[in-house]
């Protein structure tokens, strides 16, 4: 039975005691990321109280105009992560580079490097629809001192966590380790996130999509022929699919956990490769759906077996309950 007054952190260091080897390191990790997105919750909740919405006046990295709750969020998860002492290089889509621990605080106990989105979904900031966090936690494979970019560009499959914070109606923390997904609600009375989802797993077929269809002029044949199809009827394969999209990945991800689903950002003409970052949206978010027993790809390719060649790569996603996203594939290869 669902113990629902099992906290996230004493879930984290039940999980991890099972595993013999284990120092205890990655409960803390994974027990400051949660402190850290409870903080970033507190500010989205009141954001438009003390004017801390609009934007900031610069861009990142991306081209794209930082808001300011993406400047706070990324630079709180950057501090709580330096001063927790197991990482030894931070990555995150709003710096430019990695940020490497400094040399007189890292010593060989700083075992892990993190990834993150401080804030999925931003320009649905200031029209109050949910937003969130995602991160992804890797060991080092360097021995010593401050990460290197080796430490930080690993495939997917080295990930021994990954995760994300939705910060809507409720604000749900959910996370694996490696063995199987589970989801924490955050009840703001007692400042704990509470067990709500035991062991998730996305339904193997589903009727509902999730994509920008705004840029349908602008997909291959194969994404075209697909989407089509979805629409077309026919009540054996319970089509025509439903349509059902937010713009914060995150949160159109968590949906389609929850209830099945397909969320697709394909390449298009203009971006060769989509619009998704691998490091910090794509590669978290699959070890999840693997977890639950779904599917990601890019349309060609596993994603957590693509090799990252820079930090902010991004890659075409396709991701969700397992047989649809089969399906997307095979209209891919045979177009
Ligand atoms: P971010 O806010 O971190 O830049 O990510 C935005 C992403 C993602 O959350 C969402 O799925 C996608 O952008 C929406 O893009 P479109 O507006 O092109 O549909
Ligand atoms: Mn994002
Ligand atoms: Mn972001």
């Amino acid at each position: 039975m669902l113990n629902k007054f099992q906290t996230l952190y004493r879930h984290i260091i039940e999980e991890e005691r099972k595993i013999p080897e284990a120092t205890g390191q990655l409960s803390d990790l994974l027990g400051d990321i949660a402190l850290a997105c409870k903080v970033i919750s507190l500010e989205v909740n009141r954001a438009g109280l003390i004017d801390i919405l609009g934007m900031t006046g610069t861009q990142n990295v991306q081209g794209e105009e930082v808001k300011k709750l993406d400047d706070y969020a990324n630079t709180l998860l950057t501090r709580i992560m330096r001063l927790g002492g197991h990482t030894c290089a931070i990555c995150s889509e709003e710096e430019e580079s990695f940020v490497p621990i400094d040399e007189k605080y890292c010593d060989f106990s700083h075992k892990y490097i993190v990834h993150f989105d401080p804030l999925d979904g931003s320009s649905n900031i200031d029209a109050n629809i949910s937003i969130g966090t995602i991160f992804s936690i890797y060991r080092r494979v360097s021995t010593k001192g401050p990460g290197t970019i080796e430490d930080c560009l690993q495939t997917g499959l080295k990930q021994v966590a990954a995760g994300y914070v939705v910060y809507g109606s409720s604000t749900i923390m959910v996370y694996t380790a490696g063995k199987g997904v589970h989801g924490f609600t955050l009840d703001p009375s007692v400042g704990e996130f509470l067990l709500s989802y035991g062991n998730m797993t996305i339904p193997k077929k589903s009727k509902t999509y999730s994509t920008n269809e705004g840029n349908y002029s602008k997909w291959s044949e194969g994404v075209k022929k697909y989407i089509d199809y979805l629409k077309s009827k026919d009540s054996k394969t319970d089509r025509p699919y439903s349509s059902r999209y937010v713009g914060s990945l995150v949160a159109d991800f968590h949906r389609n956990l929850l209830y099945g689903g397909i969320f697709l950002y394909p390449a298009d003409e203009k971006n060769k490769n989509g619009k998704l970052r691998l490091m910090y949206e794509a590669n978290p978010l699959a070890m999840i759906v693997e977890q639950a027993g779904g599917r990601a790809s890019s349309g060609t390719k596993r994603i957590l077996e693509i090799a990252p060649e820079s930090l902010h790569q991004r890659t075409p996603l396709i991701i969700g309950s397992e047989e649809d996203v089969l399906m997307a594939e095979k209209f891919i290869k045979d177009n």
